[in-house]
């Protein structure tokens, strides 16, 4: 799987098989996270991995009572260690540090993806009982929940904002209305021509067979 497919076809998985997830796949996933960008590359960025069993279930109710969290084999909990990034650049501090944990995320996501795992980003959760379970000091952010397993659920791609509608050009709020063109990519138009000709050639094939 090439890196655009990889990220284009990630899904957020809320159910996930009983199996355990082989520690190479774990430490790649952890490596992914690793090795993501930080601000003056501080890193403050810092992962609790979650194994056990009664542990992985208290995150499951401190998540508001998103069960199937603790029904993942693994959960890596992503925390943040303001103290040097504040330090350095002051009060935008804590966004940097919100955003390099982030980053992880997103590559953790996506190398589990490419090594056939799924997961999903967690952000609900109740502060103070992921910090009791997993002993978290208190000038420590808590960033996100990942839990991480082989999938047993296909999800449908869930709704995107068109290109028209989220990207402006030139200032914000300057809408294209076919940006593609414009920009003289046809990516858009020639996969959306290459599946309506698919649907045609189906629907012909079905009609041959009545
Ligand atoms: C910051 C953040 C917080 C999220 N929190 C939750 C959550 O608490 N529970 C959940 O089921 N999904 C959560 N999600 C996953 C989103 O619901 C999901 O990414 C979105 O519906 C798009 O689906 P996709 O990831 O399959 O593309 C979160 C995603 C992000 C980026």
């Amino acid at each position: 799987m090439d890196t655009l497919e990889c990220l284009m076809s990630r899904r957020s998985i809320r159910k996930f098989l009983d199996i355990p997830v082989e520690f190479e796949k774990v430490g790649n996933i952890i490596d992914a996270g690793r090795m993501a960008p930080s601000a003056g590359n501080l890193q403050d960025t810092k992962f609790v991995l979650v194994t056990d069993s009664g542990a992985r279930q208290e995150l499951g109710k401190a998540c508001v009572e998103q069960y199937w969290v603790g029904s993942a084999p693994v959960i890596i909990v992503i925390c943040s260690d303001v103290t040097r990034t504040k330090r350095f650049y002051g009060e935008v501090g804590e966004k940097f540090s919100t955003q390099n944990a982030a980053a992880c995320v997103e590559n953790m996501l996506l190398a589990a993806h490419a090594q056939g795992l799924a997961s999903c980003w967690v952000g609900a959760f109740e502060d103070e009982m992921v910090r009791r379970t997993l002993g978290v000091p208190d000038h420590i952010l808590i960033q996100a929940i990942v839990p991480f397993g082989y999938p047993d659920e296909k999800v449908p791609v869930p709704q995107r904002l068109t290109m028209d509608q989220c990207v402006f050009l030139g200032s914000y709020g300057n809408r294209i209305k076919d940006l593609a063109s414009y920009m003289e990519w046809y990516g858009e138009h020639i996969t959306k021509a290459v599946k309506k000709g698919q649907e045609l050639v189906k629907e012909f094939a079905r009609r041959i067979q009545q």
